[in-house]
């Protein structure tokens, strides 16, 4: 009778867990919905041509089809995913494939690496502006343009640089002297004026 029980509650756990994590990971940016292979490729090739001189990250990579194609033509690519589930999985299915690279982390406060050329998202709009202005301020600390491929989704206040449908090219530029967010220098003089 023990045994049942305790087979009862570890299958609920299996399903339950996963259930949560995949609702929770829809509220924060965008549910699970894989990017169709064909259109990538088309992204890789059409809009934006990849290299073995690039460096692709996919925020929000789900199952690491992005990273995966990314690959296939020569470039370097790491996926960065909030969901543990899926981040094991991406390990593991492409563990033979040495130019990806899968971490664990939230698209909002990922550091890029120096060498990322361009980012590529899947996100619901809310997500994908937010994730935007994190951006900016990646490019600026890199002190380079980085191109962010957007699938499905454009952002209000920008131009793309280039449309291909589905797909929106969009430049990300550092801030320069003059468009520089005001709000950190304010902040740090407060909270220096505070200690003294
Ligand atoms: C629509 S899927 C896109 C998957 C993949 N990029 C593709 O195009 O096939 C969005 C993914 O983003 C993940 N995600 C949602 N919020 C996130 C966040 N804050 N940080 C990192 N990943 C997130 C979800 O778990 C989901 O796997």
């Amino acid at each position: 009778m023990l045994w049942k029980l305790i087979l009862l509650v570890v299958i609920t756990l299996i399903i339950i867990i996963p259930l949560f994590v995949f609702l929770l990971t829809g509220i924060l940016g965008a549910p699970y919905v894989p990017s169709e292979k064909p259109d990538i490729r088309k992204a890789f090739t059409d809009l934006y041509p990849l290299d073995e001189n690039e460096y692709i990250v996919d925020l929000g990579c789900g199952d690491g089809v992005v990273v995966d194609t990314a690959t296939e033509f020569g470039a370097k690519a790491v996926g960065v995913e909030i969901n543990p589930f899926m981040v094991w999985f991406c390990r593991w299915h492409f563990r033979k494939n040495k130019n990806a690279r899968f971490v664990h982390g939230d698209m909002y406060r990922y550091k890029l690496p120096a060498k990322t050329t361009a980012v590529y998202m899947y996100m619901l709009p809310l997500g994908l502006e937010a994730t935007f202005k994190h951006l900016r301020k990646e490019a600026t600390r890199l002190d380079k343009t980085i191109y962010l491929i957007s699938n499905a989704f454009d952002l209000k206040n920008e131009k793309p640089y280039k449309h291909e449908p589905p797909f929106y090219l969009y430049k990300i530029k550092p801030y320069k002297d003059d468009d520089k967010e005001p709000a950190e220098p304010a902040k740090i003089a407060k909270a220096t004026s505070a200690k003294h």
